[in-house]
């Protein structure tokens, strides 16, 4: 499938299908179909809620049982990179932009300013976080509901507020049998969504 087609077939279908929020269905499994022919890279058993919305998609790549929360936007203008095993609330604004803002000069005339947003593996991002232009947020991380992500987050690091500071830290712990090798996104449990 031609990667434009899939676009086509992306905003004006898969994207809407109420069942995508559900891994196992078959409106789950063809926006996978879908997905795949579009980001640059896609692992497996990745989980795109309904109406996320990603541009041309090009620049993004997701790894494995990893996901997108339902009307979420993720910035088109420079790489995005998610690792594997993340989990992604609602309503999450990824951007990798900014305007100028030299004074003199009309700023929607000053060109954009990319850079790329990189996430690490196992990263939990809550409900309505917005991570700006150049973040890395490391592996393990966890970034409270609100947050508005201003600088680099480090591994394990549980961020929160605006701007988003270190709250905690995550506190070790031996992982319960039932999610060892499951990811928990997929199972679509533990990341309840809108139910819009
Ligand atoms: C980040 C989070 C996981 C922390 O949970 P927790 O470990 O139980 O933390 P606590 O409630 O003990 O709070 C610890 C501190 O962080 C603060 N905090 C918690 N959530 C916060 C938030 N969203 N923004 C800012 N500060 C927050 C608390 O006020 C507390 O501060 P204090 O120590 O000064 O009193 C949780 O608050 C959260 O935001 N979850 C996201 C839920 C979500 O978006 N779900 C969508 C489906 S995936």
């Amino acid at each position: 499938m031609r990667r434009r087609l899939a676009l086509a077939l992306y905003y004006a279908f898969t994207s809407h299908i109420r069942s995508s929020d559900n891994p196992g269905t078959i409106g789950a499994r063809l926006n996978r179909l879908v997905v795949k022919r579009i980001f640059r890279k896609c692992g497996e058993a990745v989980n795109i809620r309904p109406r996320v919305y990603f541009g041309s998609g090009r620049n993004v790549s997701i790894g494995n049982h990893s996901m997108m929360g339902q009307d979420s936007i993720i910035g088109s203008t420079a790489e995005v990179v998610i690792g594997n095993d993340v989990m992604m609330g609602p309503e999450v604004l990824i951007y990798t932009s900014n305007h100028g803002m030299e004074a003199g000069i009309p700023m929607r005339l000053q060109p954009l300013k990319s850079a790329p947003v990189r996430i690490g593996n196992d990263v939990w991002i809550g409900a309505r976080c917005i991570i700006l232009p150049g973040i890395s947020i490391g592996e393990g991380a966890v970034l409270a509901a609100g947050a508005v992500v201003t600088s680099g987050v480090p591994a394990n690091a549980i961020m929160g507020g605006v701007p988003a500071k270190v709250l905690k830290y995550r506190a070790k712990a031996e992982p319960p049998a039932e999610v060892k090798g499951a990811s928990p996104a997929v199972d679509g449990g533990p990341c309840p969504q809108s139910g819009k």
